[in-house]
C-alpha cells in the first residue's frame, strides 16, 4: 500500500468514527503557527511565532525573510503545538497545512516540513485553503455555529463577501475591485506614519480620535457588492501630508478615526444589502473573518446592524481573528469527513481562490 491508499484508508476510518485530532500548521505570510484541534471545534493548543520584529524594519513583510524564518520555526513550533496538547505526533490521527493562498516560499516551507511529518508517521495529510481557515475560526469560537451563513472575509490579502452554503462550499457574493480591507488600513497607516503592521495600531489610535472630523468620499465601486477602498484612500493620503506642506498642524487620531469609520461603513453597508434581502430564513446568521475582524469599529458596527436586523452575529476571538494554526485545524477536519487527503505531491498554490 503507497501513502495515498494508506491515507485514504485511514480518513475513510475517520470518517466513520466521526471524530480526529489534528495537528495543523499555518506558514502563508509571516506567522509560523502550529495547533492541534479536536473534532474541528476544540483547541487543544495554539502556538504562534510571530516575525513581526524581523519585518518591521522595512515596513512591510519580505519574503525572503519570512521563509528563511518560517524554515527555522517550524519544527520548534509544531514541537511546543504537541507539547501544550500533551500528545506525541502518534496521538493525533492526522495532519494539515495551508497550502495557499499566500508568499510561495512561505507556504512550502510548511507544506514540505509537514509532508515530511505526514510520511514518516503514516498519517494522512489535508492540504487546508488559507481563506477557508478564516472561515473556520468561527467554529471554535462558536460551537453552535452551522452553516449556512454569510460570512464577510477581510484579511491583508482578502475582502470577500460569502455564502457558507455548507462545510467546505462556498458560493462567492462580492468582493473588491481594488485593495483590500486590511491592505487599505496599512496604506493609510503607513501615510500617517505608524509602523508596520499598520492596521492595529491606526485602529488603536482612532480609539482617541474623533470619526467625524473628516469627511472622506463614499466608495466610488462599480457594483451592488463589490468593494472599492482607493477612493477612500487618495484623499487621505494627500490629506495626510506632511503639516508643513499643507500649512496645519494634521490630526492623526481623528484622520484614523474618520478613515476606520469609512472603510468600516463600506464593508458593513454591502453585507447589509445582501442581509435583508435573504432575511433570517435565508442565513442562520453574519460571520466575520481574517485580520481585519479584529477591528474594534468594524465589531461595534456589524454587532449595531445585526441588533437591527434580528440576525445572529458571530465574530471569532481576537487572537484568532489573526493567521493562527487552530482555524487550519478546524478546517480541515471538515475537509476531512469529506475524505479530503492530499498526497505527496501536494504543492504550495499561492494564488489558490477560495471558489
Ligand atoms: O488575516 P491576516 O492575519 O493575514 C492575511 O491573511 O492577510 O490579516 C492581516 C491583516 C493586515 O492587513 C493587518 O493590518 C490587518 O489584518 N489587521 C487589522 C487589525 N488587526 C489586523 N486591520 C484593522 N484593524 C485591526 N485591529
Ligand atoms: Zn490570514
Amino acid at each position: 500500500m503507497n501513502y495515498l491508499e494508506m491515507s485514504r484508508w485511514k480518513a475513510e476510518e475517520l470518517k466513520e468514527r466521526g471524530t480526529a485530532r489534528i495537528l495543523a500548521l499555518e506558514t502563508s505570510c509571516d506567522e509560523t503557527a502550529a495547533a492541534v484541534v479536536e473534532n474541528g471545534r476544540i483547541i487543544r493548543s495554539n502556538v504562534v511565532f510571530s516575525q513581526i520584529d524581523l519585518h518591521e524594519l522595512y515596513g512591510g513583510v519580505v519574503p525572503e525573510i519570512a521563509s528563511r524564518a518560517h524554515m527555522e520555526a517550524c519544527d520548534r513550533v509544531v514541537d511546543q503545538a504537541l507539547k501544550e496538547a500533551r500528545m506525541t505526533l502518534q496521538d493525533v490521527d492526522a495532519l494539515a497545512v495551508t497550502k495557499g493562498p499566500g508568499l510561495v516560499g512561505a507556504l512550502l516551507t510548511g507544506v514540505n516540513c509537514m509532508k515530511g511529518l505526514a510520511f514518516a508517521a503514516e498519517k494522512p495529510l489535508v492540504g487546508v485553503n488559507h481563506i477557508e481557515g478564516h472561515v473556520s475560526a468561527n467554529y471554535l469560537s462558536h460551537p453552535e455555529l452551522e452553516p449556512p451563513f454569510l460570512c464577510l472575509v477581510v484579511s491583508g490579502g482578502h475582502s470577500h463577501l460569502v455564502e457558507v452554503a455548507d462545510y467546505g462550499e462556498y458560493h462567492p457574493l462580492g468582493q473588491t475591485a481594488d485593495d483590500a480591507a486590511g491592505e487599505a488600513f496599512d496604506k493609510a497607516a503607513r501615510a500617517l506614519g505608524l509602523p508596520y503592521p499598520g492596521g492595529p495600531r491606526i485602529d488603536a489610535l482612532a480609539e482617541e480620535g474623533n470619526p467625524e472630523a473628516y469627511v472622506l468620499p463614499s466608495s466610488k465601486s462599480g457594483g451592488r457588492c463589490v468593494y472599492s477602498f482607493s477612493g477612500l484612500k487618495a484623499p487621505f493620503t494627500n490629506t495626510g501630508h506632511p503639516p508643513e506642506e499643507r500649512g496645519g498642524p494634521l490630526a492623526k487620531a481623528d484622520l484614523a478615526a474618520s478613515f476606520r469609520r469609512a472603510v468600516c461603513r463600506e464593508l458593513t453597508g454591502k453585507a447589509r444589502l445582501l442581509l435583508e434581502e435573504q432575511g433570517r430564513d435565508g442565513y442562520r446568521g453574519f460571520a466575520l473573518a481574517g485580520g481585519v475582524s479584529a477591528n474594534r469599529e468594524l465589531r461595534r458596527m456589524a454587532a449595531e446592524m445585526c441588533e437591527e436586523l434580528g440576525i445572529p452575529l458571530y465574530m471569532p476571538e481576537i487572537h484568532l481573528c489573526t493567521d493562527n494554526g487552530a482555524m487550519i485545524g478546524s478546517a480541515a477536519y471538515y475537509r476531512l469527513m469529506r475524505g479530503e487527503v492530499a498526497g505527496l505531491e501536494l504543492n504550495a498554490q499561492p494564488a489558490l481562490r477560495l471558489v
